[in-house]
């Protein structure tokens, strides 16, 4: 099979119907600060326990295409009797396996405020030996900040850059990129604020990735969606952020691009649901599939269920099924409140 029809199909494979992306790629810093809030240590036994409660969860098929892997964990076994390595529980379960290859956000030289994501350096060979693993997708996350004159244009160019070279080196390896262009919810922004900025920030990116060639229809776009800033004082509705989000990316993204799968950003678990939600509901056709590739806002339920003790393996993997089933559900706009309360 060629390296393209590999890429168009991974790519949809992502985003099939009903399924979205389980994002578990915390890197060393952000694992021990979620273990901290709930007094874990963060040890490499314990990252290892967590991870297998995660991904053993019974059924998540049905609604997770995809788990998004740190180094560590690609690398790492379950804890069954057979060792199984995290990549080939995932495999075996129709799941995709994919990595995190950025190495995080850094100050930019000069840009008081403002990052560069780095990572470049060596990449082809990484991921050359992530597609040996067994990953069939990647993530790179840039970082955006919406205050007082900022972001600069330079910035949202720089991480567009990097971006785009990332994806490309991808595709090279017959791995799918996800683009992850996040603009922070932190701050006192309007939703106008981060109308404006999310629009100067995709246009930016699908310029770099159409001058480095980067195929379209063999991304998944990750972005942030178009919501008011988490401290300003006027919060707007489900309904508006859902509107506000859909038009801006009706303009600004490629029909090409087979799927966008949002990420959380902050926001709590019912109401990342209750966005995807409005937006398949209120918006039916649209050029690509709206999924979700949520961090916390899968996660967060099930860490305060487990609390690092194996006993509570169960009902921390009941915690996530439930997210997943309601972010499946508004896939398609049939996610209803009365969810929550039934489980
Ligand atoms: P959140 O959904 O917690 O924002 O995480 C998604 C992610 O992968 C960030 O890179």
């Amino acid at each position: 099979m060629s390296t393209m029809t590999t890429l168009l199909e991974t790519a949809q494979a992502m985003v099939a119907p009903g399924k979205g992306i389980l994002a578990a790629d915390e890197s060393a810093g952000t694992i021990k600060k979620k273990f901290d809030s709930v007094n874990i240590e963060s040890n490499e036994a314990n990252r290892r326990a967590y991870r297998n409660m995660l991904l053993t969860t019974k059924g998540l098929e049905q609604f997770v295409s995809g788990v998004i892997l740190f180094d560590e964990t690609l690398r790492q076994c379950a804890l069954d009797d057979q060792e199984t390595p995290f990549p080939k529980c995932l495999a075996d379960k129709g799941i995709l396996p994919g990595i995190k290859v950025d190495a995080g956000a850094r100050d930019l030289a000069g840009f008081p405020g403002e990052t560069v994501t780095e990572g470049l350096d060596g990449l082809r060979d990484r991921l050359a030996e992530y597609h040996d693993l067994g990953a069939r997708f990647a993530k790179w996350r840039a970082v955006i900040t919406i205050g007082e004159d900022i972001p600069s244009a330079v910035c949202i160019d720089a991480n567009a850059h990097a971006l785009a070279r990332y994806a490309a080196l991808c595709q090279e390896a017959g791995i799918v990129p996800i683009v992850e262009p996040e603009v922070l919810m932190d701050g006192e922004h309007s939703i106008d604020q981060c109308d404006v900025i999310t629009e100067v920030t995709l246009n930016s990116v699908f310029t770099a990735l159409r001058e480095h060639e980067v195929l379209l229809e063999g991304i998944i776009l990750k972005p942030n969606m178009v919501i008011s800033g988490s401290n300003c004082p006027e919060q707007a509705s489900v309904e508006e952020v859902a509107g506000a989000t859909v038009h801006n990316f009706l303009r600004n993204v490629p029909a090409a691009v087979p799927g966008i799968a949002f990420l959380s950003g902050g926001q709590s678990s019912e109401i990342a649901t209750a966005h995807l939600n409005a937006m398949n509901a209120l918006f039916d056709p649209l050029p690509w599939e709206l999924s979700f590739s949520y961090g916390r806002a899968l996660q967060d339920a099930p860490l305060h269920a487990w609390r690092g003790d194996a006993n509570n393996d169960l009902s921390a993997q009941k915690a996530l099924y439930h997210r997943a089933r309601c972010n499946s559900a508004a896939r398609t706009g049939t996610y209803t409140a009365e969810m929550e309360t039934a489980a």
